[in-house]
């Protein structure tokens, strides 16, 4: 059907917006309370990208990690031009350094949830004099951001269509496309931390570990690379 796009020049978060009404996709020029993952803020200047796309219920609960790693393909291949890279969960790297966070939440508690996923991309906007070693952007390669998200929503609609039952193309595009797998990484879920090598991606979606040996299979956490 038509997509129907929500436009706003500045709003708390996208993501919150896109919480009141299932299926549309909410865009803002600039956010005043943009979220990132673990509570943190994204930095929402004008210039970058900022979007969410609400799901009605499609997918259930253990299907959820798919749906993340999912969007990561749909943002990375819509950057070909700039080279990017996965880092898992769903980081997008440009030149080793983060170019596009995602924030998928799940609303309700329902077994099949609402589902919104949120997009941030930094394009023109200027990168924090404290995130310059970590974080880029994508202003040499004069792209807008039109044409930007125009690439990002196709990509993520004609893969989430695969979803769950093509999933296993999704995943090998997602190997392909990682900057994480072969490293030596620290994990952290929760209290723990885990280190070893990223080996793989399951079929359920969880990242696979080679702790000493000792095989880890881990749904979500933060990833930090132990060498470069
Ligand atoms: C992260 O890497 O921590 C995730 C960042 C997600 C940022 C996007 S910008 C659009 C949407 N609205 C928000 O408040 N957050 C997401």
């Amino acid at each position: 059907g038509i997509l129907e796009v929500h436009h706003y020049s500045s709003i708390d978060s996208t993501n919150e917006k896109a919480k009141e009404k299932q299926g549309i996709v909410v865009i803002a020029d600039r956010q005043t309370a943009g979220r990132g993952r673990r509570g943190r803020r994204w930095y929402s200047e004008e210039g970058g990208l900022y979007f969410s796309i609400s799901l009605p219920p499609h997918l259930n609960m253990e299907d959820l990690p798919k749906l993340t790693l999912t969007t990561g393909v749909a943002v990375c291949e819509a950057l070909s031009f700039a080279n990017a890279k996965l880092k898992w969960p769903n980081d997008v790297l440009v030149g080793g350094k983060k170019v596009c966070g995602v924030l998928c939440e799940v609303v309700g508690e329902a077994e099949s949830p609402a589902v919104v996923v949120g997009i941030g991309i930094n394009v023109t906007n200027p990168i924090p004099d404290e995130l310059k070693d970590i974080a880029t952007n994508l202003l040499e390669f004069g792209v807008g951001r039109k044409e930007i998200f125009e690439k990002v929503v196709g990509n993520f609609f004609r893969l989430y269509r695969k979803l769950p039952s093509d999933w296993e193309e999704i995943r090998q595009r997602w190997k392909e496309l990682s900057d994480t797998l072969g490293r030596i990484v620290e994990i952290r879920v929760a209290e723990r931390l885990y280190r070893g090598i990223a080996v793989d991606i399951d079929e359920s979606g969880a990242l696979i570990l080679d702790s000493n040996g000792k095989v880890e299979r881990i749904f979500s956490g933060e990833c930090f690379y132990l060498q470069r």
